[in-house]
């Protein structure tokens, strides 16, 4: 887009894990001033939870767009997807509006915002100036807060990971890192289990699904969980993060 062309600006706003008043000040005071808002679902006409985070920020006057990003397409369906809302945002943008953009947690990490982003900036360029991406509270700072263990202290190595990678990876992180934090536990939980045991780590480990949601959970010590607990959970949420540090001994 050029750089000079345009009056409006896009807006990428982090909105944080779950709590509303997780969001930052800067998102707050940029969602009130909004001409359009871009906002995600999973399912057609349902809410996603970064919209209902925002929604107490939002004026009357913006005018909200809903897109659905398909989660289980294949990657031609969800390509097409990707394209056609970014180009709807550089539209948005050329006529001058001010356009935001949510994503949960911080947009810069596992977000579908990158696929924006690299169709709407070249990578050699710094940030153009129609652009503000407002970071955000990531899931795991906010389970490290609510559950008092650290991510990572002084020399010690922290790997951020995503449990879709291939079980070889994953066994990688877990011999090769003090801390390591697994995201997208959901329906890898018990591959994720069998390794942590593997390797002596249950003990060193935390799980917490809704963080800072009124439905949060947390198991503060992945040895402690019964049979019947570790059966329960192939009904994990999607929104389950596990943290793991070798140098912090949780309590049974
Ligand atoms: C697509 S990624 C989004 C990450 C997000 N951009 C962030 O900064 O946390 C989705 C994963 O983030 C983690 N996650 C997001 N919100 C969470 C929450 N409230 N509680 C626990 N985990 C959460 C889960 O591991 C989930 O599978």
């Amino acid at each position: 887009m050029n750089e000079t062309a345009t009056a409006g600006k896009l807006y990428v706003l982090g909105v944080g894990p779950g709590g509303s008043d997780l969001v930052t000040v800067r998102a707050a005071r940029i969602l009130s001033e909004l001409d359009v808002i871009y906002t995600p679902t999973g399912k057609k006409g349902t809410k996603s939870l970064a919209h209902s985070i925002i929604e107490e920020y939002l004026s009357p006057n913006t005018h909200v767009c809903t897109y659905h990003f398909l989660m289980k397409a294949d990657m031609s369906a969800k390509q097409a997807v990707w394209d056609e809302v970014a180009q709807n945002l550089k539209e948005e943008v050329a006529n001058g509006r001010k356009v935001g953009f949510i994503t949960l947690g911080d947009p810069m990490l596992f977000s579908t915002w990158v696929f924006l982003l690299q169709r709407l900036v070249s990578q050699q360029m710094t940030s153009p100036s129609w652009l503000e991406i407002v970071p955000g509270i990531t899931s795991f700072s906010a389970i490290a807060a609510a559950s008092a263990m650290p991510l990572a202290m002084e020399d010690q190595t922290l790997a951020v990971i995503a449990c879709t990678a291939s079980e070889a990876v994953l066994e990688q992180a877990l011999l090769n890192y003090d801390c390591i934090v697994l995201m997208k536990v959901y329906s890898r939980f018990s591959l994720i289990c069998d390794l942590l045991q593997r390797h002596n780590l249950l003990e060193h480990a935390l799980m917490m699904a809704d963080a800072t949601l009124p439905t949060e959970q947390c198991w503060h010590n992945l040895a402690t969980l019964s049979f019947s607990e570790k059966e329960r959970m192939q009904e994990l949420s999607y929104f389950s993060t596990i943290l793991v540090n070798k140098n912090w001994q949780l309590s049974r």
